[in-house]
């Protein structure tokens, strides 16, 4: 079969990228990054919920720019081909997008050091994958060496990353940078978050409106389920808001 000279680069940022690219599964060179991007804890309004009072306190987990690229022999014409796609989340500090509509809630576009931290990551991200490329194959979504050593997996999993609630104040990669974490903890033996060989990358596919917060929506002071058409409340039965499973969200976001 002829193979498609590709390229591709998949990396992850709270906002990462992601890509795919394959016309046959072996011959490639192979290589996995990673690079802390995590904006500037305090004192900047979180981007996802525009909610005015979600103001950056302190740091709960670390975001994280991941690429994983895939090139196939060197040659002249070779096509190149890169994708970038973002996991995102709802507790990280906002004032990196360009639209204005995106940082009025955040009182303002932040170039340094909210934008500065996801350029540079994805950039170094992409840079420690290509530096350290070997001969491997794409087994599905797990990049591996000729002798089979896992060196990266990534998945497009559909849920959005709403476990952590708009009360919020700790920057956090959420439901799916956790579990991100969590998998590179299980091959990078003895690393801190964040350090290791191996990258793991959960990516965001048709997440649309699939919650995390099964315990459905209900009213926050009588506790009753919010009305089915309009998800309101009737009076003095307080806010509606959908939360769970566990008591609090870093229960939820652990679960
Ligand atoms: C957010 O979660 C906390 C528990 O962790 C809860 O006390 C609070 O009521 C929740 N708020 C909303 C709006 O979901």
């Amino acid at each position: 079969m002829h193979c498609l000279r590709s390229l591709f680069g998949l990396g992850l940022v709270t906002l990462c990228l992601s890509g795919v690219m394959w016309g046959c599964v072996s011959g490639y060179q192979v290589g996995v990054g990673r690079a802390d991007c995590t904006g500037p804890p305090v004192e900047i309004h979180f981007m996802g919920y525009a909610n005015i009072k979600q103001v950056g306190r302190g740091l709960h987990l670390r975001q994280f720019a991941r690429a994983f690229v895939v090139e196939d022999e060197p040659q002249a014409s070779r096509l190149r081909f890169s994708r970038c796609g973002g996991t995102h989340t709802h507790g990280g500090p906002g004032g990196f997008l360009m639209h204005l509509l995106y940082d009025i809630s955040i009182l303002g576009f932040v170039p340094r050091p909210s934008r500065r931290s996801f350029r540079v990551a994805t950039w170094l991200s992409i840079k420690r994958a290509t530096d350290n490329m070997v001969d491997g194959k794409i087994l599905t979504q797990l990049l591996v060496d000729l002798d089979n050593n896992l060196l990266g997996a990534f998945n497009w999993y559909a849920v959005h990353p709403t476990s952590m609630n708009n009360t919020n104040k700790l920057v956090t990669s959420d439901n799916m940078g956790y579990a991100a974490i969590l998998l590179e903890k299980e091959y990078n033996t003895n690393k801190v978050p964040g350090k290791g060989k191996f990258v793991g990358a959960f990516c965001s596919s048709n997440l649309g409106d699939v919650s995390p917060n099964i315990m459905g929506p209900r009213c926050s002071i009588s506790g009753n389920e919010c009305d089915l058409l309009t998800s309101k409340c009737p009076q003095k039965e307080g806010e509606c808001f959908a939360s769970g499973p566990g008591r609090d969200m870093l229960r939820a976001l652990r679960s």
